[in-house]
């Protein structure tokens, strides 16, 4: 079977420069998403748009993501896509985050069916670009998604990902497996499950469960440990000599592309590559890790990298 790995976009995290690193070490993804480009009263924003322009994505060609309210939102940020290239699209029903959601944007417009009906049926006007649909169950209700679902199946889109939990969980608390399966059993589009897959075991389980999905979206999992989507489509759990090289020369590689993208010099690179610590290897020893985020140049941030890979 045709199984996927999706990439997750992850605002702050999975920017240009770190989806063709991830895709040049270590792989296994078939699809990077760009985190959400929105819409502000005075347009677009510059990170945004340098983060989706095709000089930066030449070695991996994402799926850039936008989240919108209205129709007229959606019509301009899918008008940016198609000046700059794109022909698919993903649309952010799913974003919890309160400056959003309070807009009606994301999971925020799930309560609000009509405006969720209005939004979707958007794509039609776009008949030469391809959409997908990221959202949750609902905003605080998980009948909310499912309302949705007959305008969803209605519409040409290429897949869905469902990611379920409530937008008033945010990331946390636990997940919904019985009304992600009432989704699962009335969703015409292949879909994706998104959620808190952190291992080999987990992508097995929910496989298992649900058999019938197109593949998985994985997320701080990935961040976390960015050899899995590649375990996975290999069949093989990596040697822990092998992710250890990988990881080095993952970030000899951040650091130069970092140092070629970012204005503000040493400073905002090792800034920018301690966020990876975030997420990344949340087993190593917490001394090491700390001695990686109190370096203060690039020179011992490598050395305390690979003080703690050496563990
Ligand atoms: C810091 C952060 C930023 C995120 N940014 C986005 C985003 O831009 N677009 C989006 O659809 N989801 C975003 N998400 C949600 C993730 O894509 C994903 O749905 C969520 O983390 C659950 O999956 P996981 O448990 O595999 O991480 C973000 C999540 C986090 C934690």
């Amino acid at each position: 079977m045709d199984y996927r790995i999706h990439f997750a976009p992850l605002q702050g995290y999975t920017d240009a420069v770190y989806r063709e690193v991830h895709a040049a070490v270590f792989g296994g993804v078939t699809v990077y998403y760009t985190p959400f480009v929105r819409l502000e009263k005075d347009g677009f924003r510059n990170k945004e748009l340098r983060d989706i322009a095709p000089g930066r994505n030449r070695e991996v060609c994402p799926v850039p993501q936008l989240i919108a309210a209205t129709p007229d939102e959606f019509r301009r940020i899918a008008t940016l896509f198609r000046e700059q290239g794109y022909r698919q699209a993903d649309i952010n029903m799913g974003c919890p985050f309160p400056m959003q959601a309070r807009l009606h944007r994301g999971s925020g417009i799930l309560p609000y069916k009509e405006e969720g009906e209005a939004l979707l049926d958007t794509v039609n006007e776009f008949p030469d670009m391809t959409f997908s649909v990221k959202l949750r169950l609902g905003w605080d209700n998980a009948d909310e998604a499912l309302a949705l679902l007959p305008c969803i199946n209605s519409l040409p889109l290429a897949h869905v990902t469902l990611h379920p939990r409530l937008g008033i969980q945010q990331y946390k608390g636990n997940t919904d497996k019985e009304s992600f399966f009432r989704f699962y059993g009335e969703c015409k589009h292949p879909l994706f499950y998104n959620g808190d897959i952190n291992s080999l075991e987990d992508i097995q389980r929910i496989t298992e469960a649900y058999p019938l999905l197109k593949g998985v979206m994985l997320g701080r999992g990935l961040l976390s440990r960015p050899w899995l989507a590649t375990e996975y489509v290999t069949g093989n759990e990596m040697p822990d000599s092998v992710k250890q090289a990988k990881l080095i020369t993952f970030h000899e590689m951040l650091a130069e592309r970092y140092g070629a993208s970012l204005e503000g010099g040493e400073h905002q690179v090792l800034a920018k590559l301690k966020t990876l610590w975030d997420y990344l290897l949340p087993d190593a020893e917490k001394r090491l890790r700390k001695k990686v985020l109190k370096s203060n140049n690039l020179t011992t941030y490598r050395l305390a990298v690979k003080e703690l890979l050496q563990q």
